[in-house]
């Protein structure tokens, strides 16, 4: 790819423009179809089957973990298991404080709230969410200067469900104020597996078994991106084959699309090679490896290092990220501090 080219990466667990109709088809609508997560979804069934058996609102729910896990797919589960209307909006999208007060104003008794990117919210909206998570209520400020009066207004009892990629960048005021925080994890590839194969009975998808671990391996852990490659198999199998889905067809389609067999592409190459020979391995600050690469430091934060981390590749320091001799083993080169350790061996 040239460089300052916009596309999104098939590996990115983002949504790109092509997924909205692809993950509003394939994603689950009941919590007996959310594949994985086991730990989360228990508590969630008890904390739910309480709250009902209370006939009071789900206490707030604060999601977090790595693009295209299932956060929004979870949310609206939540709705749906509780029967109750869900509203949805963003960080980014509510500017104002008045924004979130007129949102706040109209929910029903019991309604879900859902905040996807709730650690970009600003800190003068985030103070009218304290009060509304806590008691219920909002504070409007009438008029201004000396004279200005504050008003208390009273709001049913709702539930906030937030999603966030960046736990550690939210404020902890507004972190305390939810009832159950739970992370979600990099998927096995067993439960990938499981989700493509929902995936590929609800396209309709003749699917060989054997294709479906090709896909699952080179998935990120990600249920979006393993339907991403889902999609971009069968487009292949369509072309190129008679619309099955074999093994070898699948291996032809994947191998175009420019990813190792263990989902690694251009730009993970990128950081871990430029963090080998410019600076031995590491450790080197976040930003300096953006820099050299030309790529968004949130970008590696939210797309790349996850994964990194997960597989080992990479470790973070107080002094910054280090690639391991596993990275190094996998991309078949010599871990420049093994190698001075083991000179100074001698
Ligand atoms: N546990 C799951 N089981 C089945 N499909 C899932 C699961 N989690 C996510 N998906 C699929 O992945 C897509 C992306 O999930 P989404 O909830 O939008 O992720 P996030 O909000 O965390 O970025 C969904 O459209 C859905 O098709
Ligand atoms: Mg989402």
């Amino acid at each position: 790819m040239r460089e300052g080219e916009v596309t999104t990466r098939i590996i990115s667990g983002k949504p790109s423009s092509d997924d909205i109709s692809l993950d509003t088809n394939l994603r689950p609508r009941r919590l007996i179809d959310f594949i994985g997560q086991e730990k989360v979804k228990g508590n969630l069934e008890i904390a739910m089957a309480a709250a009902q058996k209370r006939g009071e609102a789900l206490d707030h729910i604060l999601l977090y973990g790595p693009p295209g896990l299932g956060k929004t797919t979870l949310a609206h589960i939540i709705a749906v298991e509780m029967g109750v209307n869900i509203k949805v909006s963003s960080g980014p999208a509510i500017e104002r404080p008045g924004d979130l007060a007129a949102i706040l104003t109209n929910l029903q008794k019991g309604d879900a709230f859902f905040v996807d990117e709730i650690h970009r919210l600003s800190r003068v909206v985030e103070e009218i969410l304290y009060p509304a998570m806590e008691d219920s209520a909002i504070d409007i400020i009438l008029g201004k200067g000396p004279g200005a009066r504050s008003l208390r207004l009273n709001l049913p009892r709702f539930t906030l469900i937030g999603a966030t990629t960046r736990y550690a960048l939210m404020s902890p005021p507004l972190r305390d104020r939810f009832g159950a925080i739970y992370r979600l994890d990099f998927y096995d590839e067993s439960a990938i597996k499981t989700i493509l194969r929902r995936s590929a009975s609800i396209l309709n998808l003749e699917v060989e078994e054997a294709s479906l671990s090709q896909i699952a391996c080179r998935a990120r852990g990600t249920p979006r991106v393993a339907n991403r490659l889902l999609k971009r198999v069968r487009d292949y199998a369509q072309v190129m084959a008679d619309g099955a889905v074999t093994e070898s067809v699948a291996i032809e389609a994947l191998s175009k699309l420019e990813i190792d067999h263990i989902g690694l592409d251009e730009v993970d190459h990128k950081v871990l090679r430029t963090i080998i020979e410019k600076f031995d391995c590491g450790p080197v600050g976040l930003d300096t490896i953006a820099a050299s690469i030309s790529e968004e430091a949130d970008t590696i934060m939210d797309v790349y290092e996850p994964y990194l981390l997960q597989l080992g590749f990479l470790e973070r320091t107080p002094r910054g990220r280090a690639v391991t001799r596993l990275a190094c083993e996998h991309l078949g080169v010599a871990h420049k501090k093994g190698q001075t350790s083991q000179a100074s061996l001698w």
